[in-house]
């Protein structure tokens, strides 16, 4: 896709000028020169603060702010009166990229808005030199959102967990922000529609669409602003004609924005159906009732490190060694089942499967009045260490558990089970025990062996099943690739258990209790999975991988591009650098323990915020559906603005859903590489059908013979202006549908 520079689209942008200005206030100065303006007070914490730091400064004042914060310590400033009918915020910065989110807080009720990282506003951040940054109350990044509602007072600047060294300059509260009216993106966009994203306020009446050189007339035009991102809009210009391969010329004035489309990759629909179990568009944690509804999430999941030591009867728990092994307070779970299942949720609670919970809401099993020596101290908690000596390895001999737990048992596990008036449809035998001797080295240091593992499983699963006699259970929850096959205790483990690799042992064991005792203890054989290849550079190379990598979940020729398969040589499995994870698992199950379901009760994307980041994550939707995956639940919650959230929306969003029943489809021009496909039919027999052009600049252009031509429910995100868009209706000619490039579509027939 060809898309016109900064400058052209300035001077496009020029052609149209109007000036907006949202709000009359006075600007407020909240630090300048050497010192805060009157009313505004230091609450910073930990950190280095010098308020008139003359080494460097901004404009001709002399001196700025120099920050030097320590792991989650803050530059903090607060004034009594709330700052919310501001316009915006706007700061000079000066570092090395630091690592920082910004927030905004109200003393009156101790709430804050989610953190906005500095890197998502700007990557350019740089020694030497200040940037100005602005943050528009009216739309945040990343997501476009507005500011919440709430009496904000207090604004924070926290940094990451490496800390943060920094200048700021010239803090300022902006009575107005003036929005230069411009379009974000102009892109075709199914067979008959230009979707035009702007902000501010555009005039596109003059706008023209050329098809070859030819004037395309305009049939209608609609406009749409989402009402979580008011600031930018979207207008979709209906044609006249459809569109076809060749040049696309959208012009206003005297610039335009030039497409080349390709002629159509031509597939078919065929007569292979298999179901999609609704089970796949799960999350760990929704945020709330809202989040389940807006996102059409199916399923929720009490997950993580923390909920192996929950204990249900004061609730309390321990994040073990995610958080200096301190107790404290937890949701719950008889609450947090009611509230999630009353959005139309499903539920699967968390069996806790160690001897021991958590006992209170404060202790921790690591005090440096025991244990001087340690690497590291929580800074707000100075008392409490992270149970590692300063050399990194695992303190020896362990904490008496008492010191942060009390006991906990299958007959205390009936108890809590047997007494939730809200009962859940799903449960777990606890999260990765197959690592508590790293994640909970504090109560649990052994290594855990195959026997163990099986053990503590079955028990607890036959007491869930007897305290709910309807729950199917889910185990053992594996944390990855290595521990699918071997256990903390090492190869000898896998020797004295027949050569077996574990989870293959793991099933027949279920299945031989099930047999002895005539009834099945495992719904769903359950792992956690999170794509191995590493994409954090974020480079051309790097995002090509993250949109190529989904194969993994399908392809029994795709060989990982990671670690896997290069250096665990006590895996006995077949073709080990090919992941082919649905399949693999099926076939396992198939041979060790045949109707049992196949969970993925962990998994994510990579990178939510960024576009590629949504479309891996629809993508790997689509292919948990197609290839027959029983249930998944996301690791934790992708923001519902973000492409990560957008991805869900996109297949369930607004009460319209991706049908249940996949539909094949037969092609030998489709390049998993470059596109995601996916094909549906739903009750009333009528098609659904998402489409991912992964080319980060090309449209593509496809042609579904089956798919029957007429009037098509259509949504979208991604492209050039990357926020949630819709529309209700659009012709469609099924023999040339455009996707523009980084895009995701969804289509259902009327
Ligand atoms: C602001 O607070 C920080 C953190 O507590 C402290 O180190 C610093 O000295 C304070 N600065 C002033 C000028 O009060
Ligand atoms: C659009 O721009 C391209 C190059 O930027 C130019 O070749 C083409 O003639 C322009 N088309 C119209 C219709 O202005
Ligand atoms: C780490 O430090 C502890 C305590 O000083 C010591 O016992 C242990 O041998 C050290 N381990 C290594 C690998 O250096
Ligand atoms: C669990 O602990 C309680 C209290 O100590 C005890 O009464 C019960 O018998 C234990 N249950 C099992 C299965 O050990
Ligand atoms: C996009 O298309 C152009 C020409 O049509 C081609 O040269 C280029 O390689 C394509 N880019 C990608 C990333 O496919």
């Amino acid at each position: 896709m060809a898309r016109v520079s900064t400058l052209s689209r300035a001077a496009f942008g020029s052609v149209l000028i109007l000036v907006r200005l949202v709000n009359a206030l006075d600007d407020r100065i909240i630090y300048q020169n050497d010192a805060l303006t009157s009313g505004w007070e230091n609450w910073s914490w930990s950190s280095e603060i010098n308020f008139a730091a003359t080494d460097m400064y901004a404009g001709t004042s002399g001196t700025s702010m120099s920050v030097k914060s320590t792991e989650w310590a803050a530059l903090s400033l607060k004034h009594n009166d709330p700052f919310n009918t501001y316009a915006g915020l706007r700061f000079d910065i000066e570092g090395n990229q630091p690592g920082l989110q910004i927030s905004f807080s109200a003393t009156a009720d101790d709430s804050s808005t989610p953190g906005i990282a500095l890197s998502d506003i700007s990557k350019s951040v740089t020694t030497g030199k200040f940037t100005t940054i602005t943050i528009d109350f009216k739309a945040l990044p990343v997501s476009g959102a507005p500011l919440p509602s709430g009496s904000w007072n207090r604004i924070g600047f926290q940094a990451t967990a490496s800390g943060a060294t920094y200048h700021i300059d010239n803090i300022v509260l902006l009575g107005a922000i003036n929005i230069t009216p411009e379009i974000l993106s102009a892109e075709p966009l199914g067979s008959n529609v230009v979707a035009v994203t702007t902000k501010g306020s555009v005039d596109l009446t003059t706008l023209k669409v050329l098809l070859n050189g030819k004037a395309i007339t305009v049939s209608s035009r609609t406009s749409y602003s989402p009402p979580d991102t008011p600031s930018k809009s979207i207008t979709y210009l209906n044609l006249a004609t459809p569109l076809a391969s060749g040049k696309l010329d959208i012009v206003a004035g005297s610039k335009n924005y030039t497409y080349t489309l390709p002629p159509a990759s031509t597939g078919t629909l065929n007569s292979k159906r298999s179901p999609i179990n609704p089970l796949i568009y799960g999350v760990n944690w929704p945020k709330d009732a809202n989040y389940i509804k807006t996102l059409g999430v199916t399923v929720s999941r009490w997950g993580g490190n923390a909920v192996t030591a929950y204990n249900p009867f004061g609730h309390f728990t321990n994040a073990g060694a995610d958080w200096f092994f301190q107790n404290r307070g937890s949701d719950n779970s008889d609450d947090w089942i009611g509230w999630v299942q009353g959005a139309g949720s499903d539920a699967i609670m968390t069996v806790p499967g160690l001897d021991w919970v958590s006992k209170d809401t404060s202790s921790y099993s690591y005090p440096k009045t025991q244990y001087p020596q340690q690497e590291r101290f929580d800074t707000y908690k100075p008392d409490s260490g992270n149970g590692r000596f300063p050399n990194g390895t695992t303190i020896t001999p362990p904490p008496d558990p008492k010191i942060a737990y009390t006991n906990w048992n299958t007959t205390m596990a009936k108890t809590w089970l047997q007494s939730l008036k809200n009962k859940p449809k799903f449960a777990t035998m606890d999260n990765e025990i197959e690592i508590t001797h790293s994640t909970h080295s504090d109560m649990h240091p052994a290594p855990m062996s195959f026997d163990e593992e099986f053990d503590r499983v079955s028990r607890f699963a036959i007491a869930t099943k007897e305290a709910l006699p309807d729950v199917q259970i889910l185990a053992p929850s594996t944390c990855a690739w290595w521990f699918y096959w071997t256990s903390a205790v090492g190869y000898s483990d896998n020797a004295a258990h027949g050569n077996l690799d574990f989870l293959p042992w793991f099933l027949q064991k279920m299945k031989e209790l099930g047999t002895q005792r005539n009834k099945r203890f495992l719904d769903f054989l359950d792992i956690h999975y999170y794509y191995a290849p590493d994409t954090g550079k974020e480079d051309d190379a790097a995002l090509a991988l993250r949109l190529r990598m989904s194969r993994s979940l399908w392809d029994e020729t795709y060989v990982d591009e990671s670690w896997i398969g290069t250096n665990n040589p006590e895996n006995h499995q077949p073709n080990a650098r090919i992941v082919s994870l649905i399949p693999r698992f099926k076939k396992l199950i198939q041979q060790h323990y045949p109707g049992t379901k196949l969970a993925v009760s962990e998994w994510s994307g990579a990178n939510e915020n960024h576009v590629t980041g949504g479309l891996l994550t629809a993508d790997s939707l689509g292919i948990f559906g197609k290839y027959g995956l029983d249930a998944a639940t996301y690791w934790t919650t992708p923001n519902e603005l973000s492409p990560g959230g957008l991805a869900y929306w996109l297949y369930r969003g607004s009460g319209t859903f991706f049908g249940s029943t996949s539909v094949g489809i037969d092609s030998n021009q489709f390049s998993p590489d470059l596109l995601g496909i996916y094909a549906s039919l739903d009750s009333r027999g009528k098609n659904s059908v998402v489409i991912l052009n992964k080319n980060p600049r090309n449209a593509t252009a496809i042609s579904l013979s089956g798919l029957p031509a007429g009037d098509y429910f259509f949504r979208h995100f991604g492209g050039t202006s990357g926020i949630a868009k819709w529309q209700s209706t659009s012709k469609l000619q099924t023999n040339y549908i455009v996707v523009p490039s980084y895009t995701a579509i969804f289509l259902q027939q009327k």
